[in-house]
């Protein structure tokens, strides 16, 4: 069977992962698929000034990406350059083109994966983008292909790699927040503006496009809720501890009667369950099937080589799809509703809650503190202090039963105000055991 040939565009981390894989194993890759994956064209603003020991000899070699997606040897273009402009403008030149894609690009398949999809399946390509999520875990196949006979209620996931090494190194050390980020940037695990990784957006894409795939809605990321880890402390790990629990950044999308519930925000976890185990930079899915039940996926989220996997065995796919001629016919995003779908709100979410206050002490500040929580009908569960050096700056935590995001919320608020605060509550959902 003819050769198939990639255009790959962007030869940074996971381009040069990829290019790497795709040289190392050519011969296994050529068994596996009957043919060879050829690469004819490389592309990056600075590709003459890199050495690229693992690009063939006669592939084309440009600062240019129109030259890949126009070239009439290319029959699959490659997108790991990143971001929402000339990542766009790239797909949409290979679109054009009758190319077939891959692409690792979680921020643009987030926004637009619903309405590239459509256009790809009207211009009869392939299209793959399994390394936009959790870089080294296969999910989208497993959404896809693995579990697809199933129906979906709930999933969970730690999708990023950077805010995961933050929280299980502040655990394990009982340092802060900013001197482990600091450390995380020298080591090069985030980034010099941290703020896609610890607030949570960066998360939020992948679980967009997780739960497009997983619950068939089309959703816009900017309708998740979302909440950073800026805020965690050591002292709230050796809180969360003398509950069982620990804290994790958790993606997580619920189905209800209502609709689906989507957040990204740190919340305690039981120190039992198999996520709690998920640590450094590790990414781990959860899935709940109404009738496979729980599986549950782990592997590297990010780094060079095993996203490069990830878009080698897209490549693969693709390329197999195109010599067996079945271009794309059904839109991975919003089989079941076509049309934008709006997530319920987190506010109907009924869950315990983790509070944390830090005060300057004096009588009768637990009696205020339950006096709101009483007028919100959130009652009590359990009052943790553990010993503190000063009185000025006293931390303790309060947990609740199962109570409404909404009422939760309001006494938040209502405390915030309190004089004896040294700042709002911190408040962390106690999620149930998965
Ligand atoms: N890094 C990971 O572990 C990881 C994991 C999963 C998914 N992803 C996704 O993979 C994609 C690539 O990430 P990365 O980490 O590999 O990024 P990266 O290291 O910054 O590489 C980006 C590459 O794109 C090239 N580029 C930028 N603008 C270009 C342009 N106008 N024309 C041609 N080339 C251009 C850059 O080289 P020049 O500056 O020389 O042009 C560079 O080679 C992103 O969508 C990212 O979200 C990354």
């Amino acid at each position: 069977m003819k050769d198939v040939h990639i255009g790959v565009i962007g030869l940074g981390n996971v381009g040069s992962g990829a290019l790497t894989i795709l040289a190392a194993n050519a011969e296994q890759i050529a068994l596996k698929l009957g043919f060879r994956l050829r690469v004819a064209a490389v592309c990056s603003r600075s590709v003459h000034s890199l050495t690229l020991p693992d690009v063939p000899a006669g592939a084309l070699r440009t600062e240019d990406w129109r030259q890949v997606v126009a070239h009439p040897d290319v029959d699959v273009v490659a997108e790991l350059v990143g971001g929402t402009t000339v990542a766009n403008q790239i797909i949409d030149g290979a679109i054009a083109n009758g190319k077939s894609i891959v692409t690792a690009n979680k921020e643009l398949m987030a926004l637009c994966g619903a309405e590239i999809w459509d256009r790809a399946i009207k211009a009869n390509i392939n299209l793959a983008m399994e390394a936009s999520v959790a870089g080294g875990i296969p999910i989208h196949a497993v959404l896809r292909e693995g579990i697809s006979g199933d129906r979906i209620v709930a999933l969970a996931g730690i999708l990023n790699g950077t805010s995961n090494y933050i929280l299980t190194e502040m655990e394990r050390r009982g340092e802060s927040f900013d001197k482990i980020l600091v450390e995380a940037q020298e080591l090069g695990y985030a980034e010099a503006d941290p703020s896609a990784d610890v607030d949570g957006y960066d998360a939020r894409s992948k679980l967009a496009i997780l739960s497009a795939l997983a619950f068939g809605e089309r959703i816009t990321p900017s309708d998740i809720f979302v909440e950073g880890i800026r805020r965690i402390t050591a002292q709230d790990f050796d809180y969360a501890h003398q509950l069982g629990h620990t804290i994790r950044l958790v993606c997580s999308a619920q189905q209800t009667e209502r609709g689906l519930i989507l957040a990204v925000r740190p919340a305690l976890i039981r120190q039992s369950t198999i996520l709690a185990g998920v640590k450094g930079a590790y990414n781990a899915v959860w899935v709940k099937g109404q009738f496979g039940a729980d599986t549950f996926y782990y592997g590297r989220g990010a780094g060079s080589q095993p996203t490069g996997v990830a878009v080698v065995s897209d490549l693969m796919r693709v390329a197999r799809e195109i010599r067996s001629g079945s271009p794309e016919r059904v839109s991975p995003f919003a089989h079941e509703r076509l049309g934008e779908y709006k997530p319920v709100s987190i506010t109907l979410q009924h869950r315990p809650y983790y509070l944390r206050f830090r005060v300057d002490d004096r009588p009768g500040i637990i009696a205020e503190l339950a006096g709101i929580l009483a007028t919100k009908h959130i009652s009590l569960e359990a009052v943790l202090q553990l010993p503190s050096d000063t009185k000025h700056d006293l931390p303790f935590v309060i947990t609740v039963e199962p109570s409404s995001e909404q009422a939760l919320r309001e006494a938040v608020e209502q405390m915030s105000r309190l004089s004896f605060l040294r700042e709002p509550p911190l408040a962390l959902p106690m999620e149930p055991p998965l």
